[in-house]
């Protein structure tokens, strides 16, 4: 199926690992240029590099996403270079095991910054680059969030970060002039995805008999879900053919969460 979104410019924010990378790459092979921001250079070199085989254009940034001012500095470079983007994917976010179990315990500090790491980071590239997308009649804004951010669970700062972004992707989709303009905002939920060198492949390491229990009992699937998996799901929103697709919470977790 042709996506219709061919030279398309197209920021994913923490694109050069995970869930990320896979949907820089998916997006540059339906033929659009890829802008990924994120910490650490060499992972940004390393991602080019992969992503370089698609021969469209491909702009890496520095960007620590709690840091306002390197957020800025992004946006700056992008508007110098493309003069904004057609397709965001805020990608970047986590959090999940900040924190100690008991919330007594927790020191604010962790709720503001899981909060500035997902929501604020969404809601900053978000406004700043609606203007290009409406110059153009034409965006896709598509934040990852995740079944946390669909139904109660988890670390309640956590949660309450991707309830945001859902809840930002949905408020924005409903606004008349913003979908009158050929935008669409939606966030794509992921259930537990495997991903090298993060926190499932470390619990799997420490005791894999255990953890394969674990996916036989909880997992309808038995497994984690794959990047790759979902970034399929994130590509397909990115595209022309979704243009009906709007304001949605698109769980991609193999039926792993309780809500509908
Ligand atoms: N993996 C899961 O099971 C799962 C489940 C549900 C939802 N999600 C969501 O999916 C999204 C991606 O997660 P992932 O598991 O794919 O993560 P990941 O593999 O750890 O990759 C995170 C990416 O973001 C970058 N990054 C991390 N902190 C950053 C910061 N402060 N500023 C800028 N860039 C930063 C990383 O590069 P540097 O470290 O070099 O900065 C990397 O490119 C997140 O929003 C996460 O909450 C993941």
């Amino acid at each position: 199926m042709d996506l219709g979104i061919a030279g398309k410019r197209a920021l994913i924010t923490g694109g050069s690992h995970g869930i990320g990378l896979a949907t820089a790459q998916a997006l540059a092979a339906e033929g659009c240029h890829i802008a990924i921001c994120s910490r650490t250079a060499d992972r940004l070199a390393a991602a080019a590099e992969t992503l370089s085989c698609h021969g469209t254009e491909v702009m890496t940034m520095r960007c620590d996403v709690l840091a306002e001012h390197d957020i800025e500095q992004t946006l700056a470079h992008i508007t110098a270079r493309w003069g904004g983007v057609d397709i965001l994917v805020n990608n970047v976010g986590g959090g999940g095991r900040w924190g100690q179990p008991s919330v007594e315990e927790t020191e604010e500090r962790v709720w503001v910054e899981v909060f500035t790491k997902n929501a604020l980071a969404a809601i900053r590239f978000t406004v700043a680059l609606l203007p290009e997308m409406r110059r153009r009649q034409w965006g896709r804004v598509v934040t990852i969030t995740s079944r946390l951010g669909r139904e109660g669970g988890g670390r309640p700062w956590f949660n309450v970060a991707k309830a945001a972004q859902t809840s930002l992707m949905k408020t924005l989709g409903m606004m008349p002039d913003l979908a009158r303009d050929g935008i669409t905002f939606n966030s794509v939920a992921p259930g537990s995805i495997m991903i090298p060198d993060t926190g499932w492949a470390a619990e799997r390491d420490r005791n894999p008999d255990g953890f394969q229990a674990r996916l036989d009992a909880e997992f309808p699937l038995a497994r984690l879900g794959t990047p790759e998996e979902v970034a399929a799901v994130v590509a397909f929103v990115c595209s022309a053919r979704a243009s009906l697709l709007n304001g949605a919470a698109v769980a991609v977790d193999g039926g792993e969460s309780r809500a509908f």
